[in-house]
């Protein structure tokens, strides 16, 4: 039997990223999860079982993180097919559809940033952790759950305040989780990544070519999905039992101040 990883918005993007690297190193099965791009699940879960050369199960759920009955329904799909959870990665996100600045921005966007950023998460952490405290340990595999929040966290966009204080918000989730989860057996990291290069960013590319042109990061190169999948490999493996709450930045180096 092997450990199960669920990831949230796994069909495209950093959360691809993630269950492509994971496949790779053929240690979990995995519940690719999307929202409404069946087709793109379906390819990263062909993609998964290609990398995996088999030897691992890869199962894709639906569901929308900021709906109750869709978290519980997905909560169910990895317990009914699977009779288990290890490791839950909380990944799905969405910028705002119009970057605006803070003293216009719309209510409606900030609801719509919090249900499915940071309330999605915060409450599929609660139930999935349910299943992970009931599912007896593997020997030499660890539970962990990782979040993705971005280095929006703690750098200031004021063109997209709501998306800035959903990613704050997760490095607090994080803790209390961490805090509350370590008496069952479960360590809980979250990941920031820098700039990466997914359909996410694909609207303000040219931007951001500028900012790499004039080197914005140390590791002068857009980040990669594997950038991320290779993290959360790494904490997925066991590597880091006597951590947690541990927050690691995936950055090329952004967030070191140079004068
Ligand atoms: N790209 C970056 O530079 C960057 C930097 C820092 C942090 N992040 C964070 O990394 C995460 C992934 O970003 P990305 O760049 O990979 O985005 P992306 O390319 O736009 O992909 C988003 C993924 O999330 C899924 N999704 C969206 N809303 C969902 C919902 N309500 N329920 C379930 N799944 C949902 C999408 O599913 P469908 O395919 O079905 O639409 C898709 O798989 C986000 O949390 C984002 O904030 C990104």
């Amino acid at each position: 039997m092997k450990p199960v990883s669920l990831i949230t918005g796994s069909s495209r993007g950093i959360g691809r990223g993630i269950a492509l690297e994971l496949a790779k190193a053929g240690s979990h099965d995995i519940v690719v999860n999307y929202a409404g791009n069946e087709a793109a699940a379906q390819e990263c879960q062909q993609l998964c079982l290609e990398a995996a050369k088999g030897q691992i199960r890869v199962e894709i759920a639906q569901g929308d993180i900021s709906k109750t009955e869709d978290r519980a329904a997905l909560v169910d799909f990895v317990s009914s097919n699977f009779g288990r959870l290890d490791v839950l990665v909380n990944n799905a996100g969405v910028a705002p559809k119009v970057r605006e600045d803070l003293l216009e921005a719309s209510e409606e966007s900030f609801d719509r940033l919090v249900s499915i950023n940071l309330k999605g998460p915060y409450f599929l952490t609660q139930l999935a952790s349910k299943l992970m405290r009931e599912s007896a340990p593997l020997e030499g595999a660890l539970k962990s759950v990782v979040t993705v929040s971005s280095m929006s966290s703690f750098v200031a966009s004021v063109n997209r305040g709501d998306y800035c204080i959903t990613k704050a918000g997760l490095s607090m989730m994080t803790k209390l989780y961490a805090a509350r989860l370590a008496e069952f057996g479960i360590n809980v990291y979250e990941i920031q990544p820098g700039i990466i290069a997914t359909d996410m960013t694909g609207t303000v590319k040219e931007k951001y070519d500028r900012l790499f042109a004039e080197g914005i990061t140390p590791i002068n190169r857009w980040g990669l999905p594997a950038d991320i999948g290779k993290a959360v490999v790494a904490i997925a493996s066991g590597l880091f039992p006597y951590s947690t709450g541990q927050v690691f930045k995936v950055d090329g180096g952004f967030h070191i101040q140079r004068l």
